[in-house]
Protein backbone atom coordinates (compact mmCIF):
# COMPACT_ATOMS: atom_id res chain seq x y z
CA UNK A 1 0.00 0.00 0.00
CA UNK A 2 1.09 3.35 -1.25
CA UNK A 3 -0.55 6.31 0.99
CA UNK A 4 -0.26 9.26 -0.39
CA UNK A 5 1.70 12.23 0.35
CA UNK A 6 2.27 15.65 -1.00
CA UNK A 7 6.26 16.46 -1.14
CA UNK A 8 5.13 20.47 -2.27
CA UNK A 9 3.25 22.16 0.03
CA UNK A 10 -0.23 22.72 -0.18
CA UNK A 11 -1.29 26.37 -0.93
CA UNK A 12 -4.20 26.73 1.06
CA UNK A 13 -4.72 25.94 4.90
CA UNK A 14 -6.32 22.19 5.76
CA UNK A 15 -6.92 22.05 8.96
CA UNK A 16 -8.50 18.92 10.39
CA UNK A 17 -12.32 18.74 9.92
CA UNK A 18 -13.00 18.17 13.27
CA UNK A 19 -11.14 20.68 15.05
CA UNK A 20 -13.42 22.27 17.40
CA UNK A 21 -14.05 26.10 16.12
CA UNK A 22 -16.22 27.27 18.84
CA UNK A 23 -15.84 30.24 21.03
CA UNK A 24 -15.75 28.39 24.43
CA UNK A 25 -12.74 29.41 26.74
CA UNK A 26 -11.63 25.65 26.96
CA UNK A 27 -11.19 24.58 23.47
CA UNK A 28 -8.63 26.19 21.05
CA UNK A 29 -10.37 28.61 18.69
CA UNK A 30 -8.94 28.07 15.02
CA UNK A 31 -8.22 31.42 13.19
CA UNK A 32 -7.50 31.50 9.35
CA UNK A 33 -5.44 33.81 8.00
CA UNK A 34 -4.07 33.79 4.13
CA UNK A 35 -0.76 34.89 4.52
CA UNK A 36 -1.16 36.53 0.71
CA UNK A 37 -3.16 39.09 2.12
CA UNK A 38 -0.66 40.44 4.51
CA UNK A 39 2.29 43.45 3.26
CA UNK A 40 4.61 45.26 5.13
CA UNK A 41 6.18 48.42 4.59
CA UNK A 42 9.21 48.66 7.20
CA UNK A 43 7.20 47.67 10.29
CA UNK A 44 4.29 48.61 9.54
CA UNK A 45 1.41 46.09 8.49
CA UNK A 46 -1.28 46.08 6.56
CA UNK A 47 -3.64 43.60 5.38
CA UNK A 48 -6.13 42.99 2.09
CA UNK A 49 -8.23 40.65 3.38
CA UNK A 50 -10.82 41.81 6.12
CA UNK A 51 -11.56 38.39 8.12
CA UNK A 52 -7.46 37.40 7.96
CA UNK A 53 -7.59 41.29 9.41
CA UNK A 54 -9.80 40.47 12.04
CA UNK A 55 -8.43 37.13 13.12
CA UNK A 56 -4.83 38.92 13.01
CA UNK A 57 -6.15 41.57 15.29
CA UNK A 58 -7.76 39.22 17.83
CA UNK A 59 -4.66 37.38 18.13
CA UNK A 60 -2.25 40.23 18.64
CA UNK A 61 -4.57 41.60 21.14
CA UNK A 62 -4.48 37.67 23.36
CA UNK A 63 -0.46 38.31 22.94
CA UNK A 64 -0.54 42.46 24.30
CA UNK A 65 -3.07 40.49 27.27
CA UNK A 66 -0.24 38.23 27.94
CA UNK A 67 -2.40 35.37 26.71
CA UNK A 68 -0.94 32.87 24.37
CA UNK A 69 -1.34 32.43 20.83
CA UNK A 70 0.01 29.34 18.39
CA UNK A 71 1.39 30.81 14.63
CA UNK A 72 2.67 29.48 11.55
CA UNK A 73 6.37 31.03 11.38
CA UNK A 74 8.33 29.74 7.98
CA UNK A 75 10.31 27.37 9.82
CA UNK A 76 7.12 25.23 12.24
CA UNK A 77 4.22 26.61 13.99
CA UNK A 78 5.52 28.29 17.49
CA UNK A 79 3.44 28.74 21.06
CA UNK A 80 4.15 32.45 21.34
CA UNK A 81 3.57 35.02 24.34
CA UNK A 82 4.75 38.58 25.33
CA UNK A 83 9.01 37.32 26.46
CA UNK A 84 8.07 40.50 28.94
CA UNK A 85 4.75 38.91 31.05
CA UNK A 86 5.46 36.09 33.24
CA UNK A 87 1.85 35.12 33.07
CA UNK A 88 2.71 34.92 29.36
CA UNK A 89 5.89 33.08 29.80
CA UNK A 90 4.47 30.48 32.76
CA UNK A 91 1.29 29.90 30.11
CA UNK A 92 4.04 28.79 27.57
CA UNK A 93 5.92 26.37 29.75
CA UNK A 94 2.55 24.98 31.36
CA UNK A 95 0.57 24.84 27.74
CA UNK A 96 3.47 22.71 26.49
CA UNK A 97 4.71 21.01 30.01
CA UNK A 98 8.61 21.99 29.03
CA UNK A 99 11.18 21.99 31.19
CA UNK A 100 12.09 25.06 33.25
CA UNK A 101 15.95 24.48 31.97
CA UNK A 102 14.96 24.86 28.42
CA UNK A 103 15.53 28.71 27.41
CA UNK A 104 13.07 30.12 24.84
CA UNK A 105 13.75 32.00 21.33
CA UNK A 106 12.19 35.65 21.40
CA UNK A 107 11.37 36.75 18.10
CA UNK A 108 11.12 40.68 16.84
CA UNK A 109 9.80 42.22 14.34
CA UNK A 110 13.39 43.86 13.29
CA UNK A 111 16.92 45.25 14.54
CA UNK A 112 14.55 48.53 15.35
CA UNK A 113 11.98 47.02 17.15
CA UNK A 114 14.81 44.52 19.20
CA UNK A 115 16.42 47.90 20.15
CA UNK A 116 13.08 49.76 20.91
CA UNK A 117 11.17 46.99 22.98
CA UNK A 118 14.65 45.00 24.46
CA UNK A 119 17.75 46.56 24.60
CA UNK A 120 19.32 49.98 24.80
CA UNK A 121 18.95 52.31 21.61
CA UNK A 122 22.68 52.72 21.63
CA UNK A 123 22.92 49.15 21.33
CA UNK A 124 25.14 47.85 18.23
CA UNK A 125 24.94 43.77 17.04
CA UNK A 126 27.84 42.14 18.58
CA UNK A 127 30.43 42.48 15.06
CA UNK A 128 30.19 38.48 14.85
CA UNK A 129 26.62 38.91 13.61
CA UNK A 130 26.47 41.79 11.31
CA UNK A 131 26.79 39.89 7.72
CA UNK A 132 25.12 36.68 9.16
CA UNK A 133 21.80 38.87 10.08
CA UNK A 134 22.35 40.96 6.82
CA UNK A 135 21.56 37.87 4.66
CA UNK A 136 19.46 35.92 6.60
CA UNK A 137 16.97 37.89 8.40
CA UNK A 138 14.32 37.90 8.30
CA UNK A 139 14.80 33.97 8.33
CA UNK A 140 15.84 30.99 9.90
CA UNK A 141 18.80 31.82 11.87
CA UNK A 142 18.64 32.51 15.32
CA UNK A 143 21.72 34.17 17.54
CA UNK A 144 22.63 34.47 20.95
CA UNK A 145 23.10 37.77 22.74
CA UNK A 146 24.30 38.87 26.33
CA UNK A 147 21.78 39.38 28.60
CA UNK A 148 22.13 42.76 29.55
CA UNK A 149 22.02 43.90 33.57
CA UNK A 150 18.97 46.34 32.74
CA UNK A 151 17.09 43.72 30.29
CA UNK A 152 13.92 43.22 30.87
CA UNK A 153 14.06 39.75 29.59
CA UNK A 154 12.35 37.12 32.43
CA UNK A 155 14.98 34.73 33.92
CA UNK A 156 12.20 32.28 33.12
CA UNK A 157 12.76 33.34 28.81
CA UNK A 158 16.73 32.75 29.39
CA UNK A 159 16.73 29.83 31.91
CA UNK A 160 19.44 31.68 33.93
CA UNK A 161 21.85 31.36 31.01
CA UNK A 162 24.10 34.86 30.43
CA UNK A 163 22.80 34.81 26.84
CA UNK A 164 19.33 35.02 25.36
CA UNK A 165 18.57 33.75 21.73
CA UNK A 166 16.64 36.33 19.07
CA UNK A 167 15.76 35.85 15.63
CA UNK A 168 13.46 37.73 13.55
CA UNK A 169 10.61 35.21 11.69
CA UNK A 170 9.76 35.91 7.63
CA UNK A 171 6.64 34.24 7.79
CA UNK A 172 4.19 37.32 7.29
CA UNK A 173 1.56 35.55 10.33
CA UNK A 174 4.40 35.76 12.87
CA UNK A 175 5.20 39.25 11.52
CA UNK A 176 2.08 40.40 11.51
CA UNK A 177 1.32 39.27 15.05
CA UNK A 178 5.05 41.17 16.41
CA UNK A 179 3.83 44.05 14.75
CA UNK A 180 0.27 44.56 15.55
CA UNK A 181 0.44 43.68 19.62
CA UNK A 182 4.23 45.46 19.04
CA UNK A 183 5.79 42.81 21.59
CA UNK A 184 8.87 40.81 21.57
CA UNK A 185 7.31 36.95 21.20
CA UNK A 186 9.16 34.22 23.42
CA UNK A 187 7.92 30.86 21.33
CA UNK A 188 8.74 27.43 21.41
CA UNK A 189 7.69 25.01 19.32
CA UNK A 190 3.83 24.74 19.60
CA UNK A 191 3.79 21.11 20.61
CA UNK A 192 3.43 19.22 23.32
CA UNK A 193 7.15 18.77 24.31
CA UNK A 194 8.50 15.28 23.19
CA UNK A 195 5.83 15.32 20.17
CA UNK A 196 6.75 15.97 16.72
CA UNK A 197 7.15 19.54 15.92
CA UNK A 198 3.87 21.06 14.37
CA UNK A 199 3.94 22.20 10.65
CA UNK A 200 0.44 22.29 10.24
CA UNK A 201 -2.32 24.20 13.03
CA UNK A 202 -3.92 20.36 12.94
CA UNK A 203 -0.80 19.24 14.81
CA UNK A 204 -1.18 22.41 17.42
CA UNK A 205 -4.46 21.41 17.86
CA UNK A 206 -3.62 17.72 18.22
CA UNK A 207 -1.10 18.43 20.75
CA UNK A 208 -2.29 21.80 22.64
CA UNK A 209 -6.18 21.73 21.87
CA UNK A 210 -7.96 22.00 25.25
CA UNK A 211 -4.73 23.90 26.42
CA UNK A 212 -4.32 27.44 24.35
CA UNK A 213 -6.92 29.82 23.67
CA UNK A 214 -6.22 30.32 19.98
CA UNK A 215 -4.25 28.75 16.73
CA UNK A 216 -3.82 31.09 13.72
CA UNK A 217 -4.15 28.99 10.83
CA UNK A 218 -1.56 30.39 7.94
CA UNK A 219 -1.08 26.64 6.48
CA UNK A 220 2.26 24.42 6.13
CA UNK A 221 5.34 25.76 6.90
CA UNK A 222 7.57 25.60 4.34
CA UNK A 223 10.67 24.89 5.90
CA UNK A 224 9.47 22.22 7.99
CA UNK A 225 12.45 22.03 10.55
CA UNK A 226 13.85 24.82 13.08
CA UNK A 227 15.69 27.49 12.87
CA UNK A 228 19.31 27.69 12.88
CA UNK A 229 20.58 28.43 16.43
CA UNK A 230 24.45 29.95 16.06
CA UNK A 231 26.83 31.33 18.84
CA UNK A 232 28.85 34.04 17.63
CA UNK A 233 30.04 35.16 21.14
CA UNK A 234 32.11 32.11 21.66
CA UNK A 235 35.58 31.76 20.33
CA UNK A 236 35.35 29.67 17.84
CA UNK A 237 31.98 30.62 16.93
CA UNK A 238 29.20 27.61 17.23
CA UNK A 239 25.74 26.31 15.34
CA UNK A 240 24.49 24.70 17.92
CA UNK A 241 21.27 23.38 16.27
CA UNK A 242 21.02 22.69 12.51
CA UNK A 243 17.95 23.89 10.93
CA UNK A 244 16.55 26.16 8.11
CA UNK A 245 20.26 27.79 7.22
CA UNK A 246 22.89 25.51 6.43
CA UNK A 247 26.06 25.24 8.15
CA UNK A 248 28.00 26.09 5.11
CA UNK A 249 25.62 29.06 4.46
CA UNK A 250 26.36 30.29 7.92
CA UNK A 251 29.96 29.90 7.13
CA UNK A 252 29.70 31.71 4.00
CA UNK A 253 27.75 34.37 4.80
CA UNK A 254 29.14 34.93 8.40
CA UNK A 255 32.62 36.13 7.28
CA UNK A 256 36.24 35.78 8.22
CA UNK A 257 34.97 35.04 12.30
CA UNK A 258 32.87 32.19 11.04
CA UNK A 259 35.45 30.39 8.82
CA UNK A 260 36.23 28.10 12.25
CA UNK A 261 32.57 27.30 13.23
CA UNK A 262 32.67 24.32 15.22
CA UNK A 263 29.41 22.11 14.96
CA UNK A 264 27.55 21.53 18.34
CA UNK A 265 26.74 18.18 19.81
CA UNK A 266 23.62 16.48 19.03
CA UNK A 267 22.77 15.13 22.02
CA UNK A 268 24.11 15.00 25.76
CA UNK A 269 23.48 13.00 28.70
CA UNK A 270 19.97 14.03 31.47
CA UNK A 271 22.85 15.83 34.04
CA UNK A 272 25.19 16.69 31.29
CA UNK A 273 25.41 20.64 31.10
CA UNK A 274 25.41 21.23 27.43
CA UNK A 275 25.55 24.79 25.03
CA UNK A 276 21.74 24.35 24.13
CA UNK A 277 20.03 22.85 27.13
CA UNK A 278 17.09 21.59 24.65
CA UNK A 279 19.46 18.92 23.25
CA UNK A 280 20.01 16.97 26.16
CA UNK A 281 15.54 15.98 25.69
CA UNK A 282 14.07 12.99 24.03
CA UNK A 283 12.32 14.89 21.08
CA UNK A 284 9.92 14.69 18.22
CA UNK A 285 8.40 11.50 19.18
CA UNK A 286 6.00 9.85 17.71
CA UNK A 287 3.95 7.26 19.41
CA UNK A 288 5.08 4.29 17.59
CA UNK A 289 8.92 3.18 17.98
CA UNK A 290 11.17 4.43 15.26
CA UNK A 291 13.81 2.73 13.98
CA UNK A 292 16.20 5.13 11.67
CA UNK A 293 18.27 3.13 8.85
CA UNK A 294 21.96 3.89 7.73
CA UNK A 295 22.47 2.46 4.42
CA UNK A 296 20.85 -0.73 3.05
CA UNK A 297 18.46 -1.56 0.40
CA UNK A 298 14.61 -2.71 0.16
CA UNK A 299 15.73 -6.15 0.39
CA UNK A 300 18.07 -5.76 3.80
CA UNK A 301 15.00 -3.75 5.13
CA UNK A 302 12.84 -7.24 3.98
CA UNK A 303 15.39 -9.51 5.77
CA UNK A 304 15.84 -7.13 9.02
CA UNK A 305 11.57 -7.30 8.85
CA UNK A 306 11.72 -10.84 8.50
CA UNK A 307 13.42 -11.81 12.14
CA UNK A 308 10.60 -9.59 13.41
CA UNK A 309 6.81 -9.90 14.65
CA UNK A 310 5.63 -6.61 13.09
CA UNK A 311 1.99 -6.54 11.36
CA UNK A 312 1.41 -3.00 10.26
CA UNK A 313 4.45 -0.68 9.85
CA UNK A 314 5.43 2.16 7.90
CA UNK A 315 8.27 2.88 5.87
CA UNK A 316 9.56 6.43 5.52
CA UNK A 317 11.77 6.47 2.22
CA UNK A 318 13.87 9.11 0.81
CA UNK A 319 16.68 8.79 -1.76
CA UNK A 320 16.93 4.48 -2.67
CA UNK A 321 13.70 3.08 -1.29
CA UNK A 322 10.80 2.51 -3.55
CA UNK A 323 8.16 -0.23 -2.52
CA UNK A 324 8.78 -2.42 0.18
CA UNK A 325 6.54 -5.58 0.47
CA UNK A 326 6.50 -8.90 2.61
CA UNK A 327 3.62 -11.27 3.07
CA UNK A 328 1.19 -10.58 5.88
CA UNK A 329 2.92 -7.28 7.04
CA UNK A 330 0.75 -4.15 6.15
CA UNK A 331 3.24 -1.90 5.35
CA UNK A 332 2.37 2.40 4.59
CA UNK A 333 5.45 3.82 2.80
CA UNK A 334 4.92 7.64 2.93
CA UNK A 335 8.21 9.11 0.27
CA UNK A 336 10.22 12.19 2.37
CA UNK A 337 10.76 13.47 -1.23
CA UNK A 338 14.58 12.68 -2.64
CA UNK A 339 15.76 16.34 -1.89
CA UNK A 340 17.23 17.24 1.22
CA UNK A 341 14.67 20.44 1.08
CA UNK A 342 11.29 18.60 0.73
CA UNK A 343 12.72 15.98 3.01
CA UNK A 344 12.59 18.78 5.81
CA UNK A 345 9.97 19.96 4.62
CA UNK A 346 7.75 16.55 4.83
CA UNK A 347 9.59 14.91 8.44
CA UNK A 348 7.33 16.25 11.00
CA UNK A 349 4.36 15.39 9.16
CA UNK A 350 5.06 11.87 8.12
CA UNK A 351 6.09 11.31 11.55
CA UNK A 352 2.72 12.05 12.71
CA UNK A 353 0.82 10.72 9.94
CA UNK A 354 2.76 7.22 10.27
CA UNK A 355 2.25 7.44 13.49
CA UNK A 356 0.07 4.45 15.25
CA UNK A 357 1.62 1.53 13.58
CA UNK A 358 3.55 -1.47 15.26
CA UNK A 359 7.15 0.35 13.96
CA UNK A 360 7.81 3.56 11.84
CA UNK A 361 11.45 2.44 9.70
CA UNK A 362 12.89 5.77 8.53
CA UNK A 363 15.44 5.42 5.35
CA UNK A 364 18.36 8.08 6.73
CA UNK A 365 19.98 10.21 4.43
CA UNK A 366 23.85 11.85 4.58
CA UNK A 367 24.78 14.23 6.94
CA UNK A 368 25.13 17.21 4.34
CA UNK A 369 23.00 20.29 3.47
CA UNK A 370 19.45 19.89 5.01
CA UNK A 371 20.12 16.56 5.54
CA UNK A 372 22.42 17.23 8.76
CA UNK A 373 19.08 19.06 10.42
CA UNK A 374 16.80 16.12 9.20
CA UNK A 375 19.36 13.37 10.63
CA UNK A 376 19.96 15.73 13.58
CA UNK A 377 15.87 15.11 14.14
CA UNK A 378 15.94 11.42 13.07
CA UNK A 379 18.32 10.51 15.91
CA UNK A 380 16.89 12.26 18.86
CA UNK A 381 13.39 10.26 17.65
CA UNK A 382 14.66 6.91 16.91
CA UNK A 383 14.54 4.13 19.61
CA UNK A 384 16.63 2.29 17.17
CA UNK A 385 19.48 2.39 15.04
CA UNK A 386 20.02 0.15 12.08
CA UNK A 387 23.88 0.20 10.05
CA UNK A 388 24.50 -1.50 7.11
O1 LIG B 1 12.31 27.72 14.25
C1 LIG B 1 12.33 27.96 15.45
O2 LIG B 1 13.33 28.40 16.04
C2 LIG B 1 11.04 27.71 16.24
C3 LIG B 1 9.99 28.71 15.74
C4 LIG B 1 8.71 28.64 16.53
O3 LIG B 1 10.52 30.00 15.72
N1 LIG B 1 11.25 27.81 17.65
C5 LIG B 1 11.93 26.86 18.36
O4 LIG B 1 11.97 27.08 19.71
O5 LIG B 1 12.46 25.90 17.85
P1 LIG B 1 12.39 25.97 20.76
O6 LIG B 1 12.09 26.62 22.07
O7 LIG B 1 11.72 24.68 20.51
O8 LIG B 1 13.94 25.83 20.60
C6 LIG B 1 14.83 26.78 21.09
C7 LIG B 1 16.21 26.20 21.08
C8 LIG B 1 16.39 25.17 22.18
O9 LIG B 1 17.22 24.12 21.71
C9 LIG B 1 17.08 25.98 23.27
O10 LIG B 1 17.81 25.17 24.14
C10 LIG B 1 17.95 26.93 22.44
O11 LIG B 1 17.14 27.27 21.33
N2 LIG B 1 18.27 28.15 23.18
C11 LIG B 1 17.45 29.16 23.54
N3 LIG B 1 18.11 30.08 24.25
C12 LIG B 1 19.39 29.66 24.35
C13 LIG B 1 20.57 30.17 24.99
N4 LIG B 1 20.57 31.32 25.66
N5 LIG B 1 21.70 29.44 24.88
C14 LIG B 1 21.73 28.29 24.19
N6 LIG B 1 20.65 27.76 23.59
C15 LIG B 1 19.49 28.42 23.66
MG1 LIG C 1 12.37 22.40 21.30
Amino acid sequence: MRARFPTTPPQRTECDKNIHTSSTTTMTRVLRVDPKSISFVGDIVSCSDAASLAALQDAAKLIAANQVVAFPTETVYGLGGSALSDDAVHAIYTAKNRPADNPLIVHVLSIDQLKRRLLPPSYTLPEAYTSLCARFWPGPLTILLPVHPNLPLLSLVTAGQLTFAVRIPLHPVARALIALSDTPVAAPLANASTRPSPTLAAHVVADLGDRIPVVVDGGACAIGVESTVVDGLSSPPMLLRPGGVLPEEVVAAGGAAWKDMQIGKATAGADEKVRTPGMKYKHYLPTSPVVLFHGGTEADVVLWLKGRKYRNIAVLSSVHWKEISLPNVTISTLPLGTSSTEMSHNLFRALREADGVEAILVEGVADAGHGLAVMNRLRKAATELVTF
